[in-house]
């Protein structure tokens, strides 16, 4: 089965098209093609990420990206037959709110036969509505056109599922986008299996009981991991995205022959006996420190983003290691873009020696947002709920959609 992966719901327009097959316990994914573009330079110059501009952005990326994805996966062939006023006009109704796309859709779309595909997956939240609107009203207009049924996928189901496309646990991850195509499933994970999600907006740890069924069992009271490694990144004057430039500078910290540390940073909630999670109080220890001190050189800047990273991962890893015991999980998954960080690796991986279970992280293709986890999820909705592909369902965005 063949499914167009959409993704819109931050700062990356991204689309993937992958050949599903297998069943829903033990998938195989074939990935056809894969493109996603970020917009961090346009955002950098702000710090952060900024809703209409990821709109403005999403709208003038997707036909460009569309067109490379269905040329990667062998898909683009030149229009038999003559497009329908009908359907332009019903096309007209659906991208009445993106007008910049609409041109680029009507221009594109109809010069193209309707490819091979069974299925189209979107993004339909969590994340910033204006962003998600683009991807859903692009994806029902696709799906018009193209007589395609359009499923509605939760973003953190997205990183959940990643791991599946994982060769083995938290294994070496290939770097070239070659490498990528021939990636199949790996091992996969044993049920139940806890999932902690570490993204820029979200940090929580979810139950999964089997494919399709998950239960928030902790999260963040305030600030997600990744915005506090973006907020400390800033005091530090380091660019945006801050996290790989902190995680970058503790690695040399680590690495460097005369280390010190000085400054002790709290560890918050680590023995509140639950399992949420609260940083922004961290984030406020790491100003008070920095106002304390007369200068910040580079060294003072190494030892801080050092202290701050390891005080994140010990709170992530023993809540983690709660929760694992609380729920007697066989296996534990961990997604979302803040694993791209080397330290926390590292930790999980002795976490999960120490617990002897299985670890599934996703390769670095898959860490950040992309459409190729929208798609994979979009295949195990299907395959649990096969009349999903039957049913016209009603499609908006959700900002705050929750795991369930
Ligand atoms: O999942 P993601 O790509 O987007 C969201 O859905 O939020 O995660 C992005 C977040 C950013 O906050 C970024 O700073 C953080 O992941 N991040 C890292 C690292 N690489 C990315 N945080 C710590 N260390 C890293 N190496
Ligand atoms: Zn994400």
């Amino acid at each position: 089965m063949k499914i167009l992966g959409i993704e819109t719901s931050c700062d990356e327009t991204a689309l993937s098209i992958i050949n599903a097959t297998g069943t829903g316990d033990m998938p195989r994914f074939d990935v056809l093609s894969y493109s996603v573009l970020s917009q961090i330079k346009i955002h950098k110059q702000y710090g952060g990420v900024f809703p209409q501009l990821a709109k403005r952005e999403h709208q003038k990326n997707l036909i460009p990206i569309l067109k490379k994805t269905l040329k990667e996966a062998g898909e683009e062939k030149a229009a038999k037959k003559h497009f329908k006023t009908n359907v332009a006009t019903k096309i007209m109704k659906i991208l009445e709110r993106e007008p910049e796309l609409l041109l680029h859709f009507l221009k594109y779309v109809p010069t193209i036969a309707r490819p091979k595909i069974d299925a189209i997956a979107v993004t339909s939240g969590p994340g910033l509505e204006p962003a998600l609107w683009v991807g859903i009203n692009f994806a029902k207009a696709l799906g018009e056109m193209w007589g395609i049924p359009v499923i509605p996928i939760n973003h953190m189901e997205g990183h959940i599922v990643s791991v599946l496309l994982s060769q083995k646990n938290g294994g070496e991850v290939p770097t070239s986008h070659q490498q990528v195509k021939r990636v199949e499933a790996g091992v996969y994970p044993k049920f139940p299996a806890l999932a902690l999600l570490v993204s820029g907006g979200h940090t929580e740890l979810a139950l999964v009981k089997k494919w399709g069924s998950y239960k928030i069992v902790g999260e963040t009271r305030d600030d997600a991991v990744g915005e506090a490694f973006d907020k400390v990144a800033r005091m530090l004057e380091l660019p945006y995205p801050g996290g790989p430039h902190i995680s970058g500078l503790s690695e040399a910290h680590r690495n460097a022959i005369e280390v010190s540390n000085v400054y002790k940073l709290p560890r918050p909630m680590i023995h509140s006996g639950n399992l949420d999670f609260s940083f922004a109080g961290l984030k406020t220890a790491v100003l008070y420190t920095l106002k304390k001190m007369k200068v910040v050189n580079a060294e003072a800047k190494q030892t801080i983003a050092r202290e701050f990273e390891e005080a994140i991962i010990e709170v992530l890893v023993s809540k983690t290691r709660k929760a694992i015991e609380t729920y007697k999980a066989k296996s534990l998954i961990v997604g979302g873009g803040v694993i791209a960080n080397t330290a926390l690796r590292r930790a999980f991986t002795h976490l999960a020696e120490e617990m002897e279970i299985s670890l599934h992280i996703p390769q670095a293709h898959v860490t950040t947002d992309n459409a190729l986890m929208i798609a994979m999820a979009g295949f195990m909705k299907i395959k649990n709920k096969p009349n999903i592909l039957k049913k016209k369902i009603s499609i908006k965005a959700e900002g705050k959609l929750r795991l369930s």
